[in-house]
């Protein structure tokens, strides 16, 4: 069973965080991080939009902030989920030799979603279907943890 699992986005301000948020809340004995491949918002909060729709269901996103995804966090976790697949490539760049630390598709858990990735919202703007999916995701992922315990 997984102890530790970090998320993965780019901005780690939209997708990684809401999904810690709400992987955190359903799965609370796992611990959990997210970062970003980027580090253009380091140290920022969760975009407000994100935030907000969040809040409606429940998930407060507001403790969290943004860190950039480093090599090290292959040895810092057993699982790493990315949001797409421009994410997982930039993540497996930085694997260390001989590190065998599963990385995943967040929507790899989602199957029945027909969905290969989380669309990023910063750029859609669908912040509500952003988080359904990673609602659905999330339970996949609690499911696949407490299978493997
Ligand atoms: P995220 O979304 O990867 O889901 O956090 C983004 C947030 C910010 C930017 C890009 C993606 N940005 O270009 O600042």
């Amino acid at each position: 069973m997984p102890k530790r699992v970090l998320f993965v986005c780019l901005g780690n301000i939209c997708r990684s965080p809401a999904a810690e948020g709400v992987f955190r809340s359903l799965c609370p004995q796992v611990s959990t991080d997210s970062a970003g491949t980027s580090g253009w918002h380091i140290g920022d909060a969760p975009y407000g939009p994100m935030q907000n729709v969040a809040k409606t269901r429940g998930y407060s996103l507001s403790d969290l902030r943004a860190r950039q995804f480093a090599a090290a966090d292959f040895d810092r976790f057993d699982l790493i989920i990315a949001m797409d697949q421009s994410n997982l490539e930039d993540i497996e760049a930085l694997r260390p030799t001989g590190s065998d630390t599963a990385v995943r598709l967040f929507t790899d858990y989602a199957p029945h979603s027909g969905m290969d990735h989380v669309p990023d919202p910063y750029y859609t703007r669908d912040f509500d279907g952003c988080l359904n999916l990673i609602e659905v995701a999330a339970a996949g992922l609690m499911a696949a943890v407490v299978e493997s315990d």
